[in-house]
């Protein structure tokens, strides 16, 4: 390593004098400094640099799942990396509040003086969802032309280029459809399973049935029909068909084999070699769930300080920001995978050959 001979000083190595030279309130530019203003611009400063950070994990654990086939410890490394991902996800959700020690009528002293720029030009923000994988033709809530019209042509072309890239969604996917565990010769989970959910309904409606005598008709009616549709949901799950059909209708993301194996991940998570995968699928559902508690916080923020007011970007403000936190769920398929658990005495046995490849022990 080459050797810094004068040292090196501390406001230098962080470019102190440039980052601190960053906060100019439009306010004081036109002569009437709303005190507030320098802490609005700061906070959304500090949250573009969180943004940098997260954008740093997220390509690291996207070049790690980019390669055919990822040897164990990078697994370990990329859930690592998500962990951290959570952590500074806690840090932006507490920043909330110190923005709220602004009051709308403080907010109002300088907000006209913002139109038509708005958090919603955050190409950063915008980088992080495309990068977990939510792209702009996916996206409800919200009109293609509007949502790219607001961005600089330079970030918008950014943009449109890196959703050319596969995203972590994409990447898991075809990461889960690999796992080799659920087909084995003279063996296949997903038949075994398939009659342990039969039994399980089949059961139910004995019950149901056997209920004739305390059930009203119209809820007999009402508990066959729930039980009905609850077989439709496991047909989705083991007919590839009707799971295609799902997923371009925008109700599913993952393919029905990535959902399988996730699904045998979350039965058999106990297992020793399902762990790290077991821990990579929850920092994903914990990042999908910060993000939209975010997204959530952040449209009652701006309900406090607009009410029904319209955003400086143009949007409809709160309505807007709700209707975004409800619909951009990038990791849903892996928490709605809870509908398909039974519980653990009802799980096939493994064959053995099976059961060993799943477990190490470090006893010899
Ligand atoms: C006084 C404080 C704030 C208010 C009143 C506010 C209000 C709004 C509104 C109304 C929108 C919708 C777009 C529009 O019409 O402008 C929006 C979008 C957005 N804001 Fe804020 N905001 C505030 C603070 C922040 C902070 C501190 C951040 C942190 C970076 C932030 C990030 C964003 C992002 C990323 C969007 C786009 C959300 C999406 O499209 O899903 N906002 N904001």
């Amino acid at each position: 390593m080459g050797q810094n001979i004068e040292g090196t000083y501390y406001g230098d190595y962080l470019q102190l004098e440039k980052l601190l030279d960053a906060q100019h309130p439009k306010s004081k530019e036109i002569g009437q400094e709303a005190h507030d203003e320098t802490l609005f611009i700061i906070v959304h400063q500090v949250y573009e640099i969180w943004f940098k950070q997260i954008i740093h994990e997220f390509s690291s654990v996207l070049d790690i799942f980019s390669a055919p086939k990822i040897p164990e410890n990078l697994i370990a490394v990329a859930v690592s990396r998500l962990e951290r991902v959570i952590k500074i996800q806690s840090l932006l959700l507490d920043q909330l509040p110190v923005m709220e020690t602004m009051s709308p009528m403080d907010f109002l002293e300088f907000r006209d003086l913002l139109v038509p720029a708005s958090g919603f030009q955050s190409v950063q923000f915008r980088e992080i969802e495309v990068r977990m994988g939510l792209r702009t033709n996916n996206r409800k809530s919200v009109d293609r032309d509007y949502f790219l019209g607001r961005l600089s042509e330079k970030d918008k072309s950014h943009i449109l280029e890196i959703e050319k890239d596969d995203s972590l969604l994409d990447l898991v996917n075809k990461w889960l459809e690999r796992l080799p565990f659920t087909q084995k010769e003279n063996f296949n989970f997903w038949d075994e399973y398939e009659k342990v959910i039969a039994n399980m309904l089949d059961r139910d409606e004995k019950i149901i049935n056997s209920n004739l005598a305390t059930l009203s008709p119209k809820a007999l009616e009402g508990q066959l029909a729930n039980l009905e549709a609850t077989r439709r949901t496991f047909k989705s799950l083991f007919n590839q068909e009707s799971h295609d059909q799902l997923k371009e209708q925008g109700k599913r993301n993952l393919s029905q084999r990535a959902t399988l194996n996730a699904l045998f991940i979350l039965l058999y998570r106990d297992e020793a070699i399902l762990q790290l995968p077991y821990r990579l699928l929850t920092c994903l559902m914990d990042i999908d769930e910060n993000f939209t508690t975010w997204r959530y916080r952040h449209a009652l923020m701006a309900q406090r300080m607009l009410g029904t007011k319209i955003g400086t970007g143009g949007s409809s403000g709160h309505h807007y920001l709700k209707m975004a936190a409800e619909n951009n769920r990038v990791y849903e398929d892996m928490f709605n995978l809870s509908t398909f658990l039974i519980a653990r005495k009802d799980l096939p046995e493994l064959p053995k050959d099976l059961k060993k490849d799943l477990s190490f022990n470090f006893q010899g």
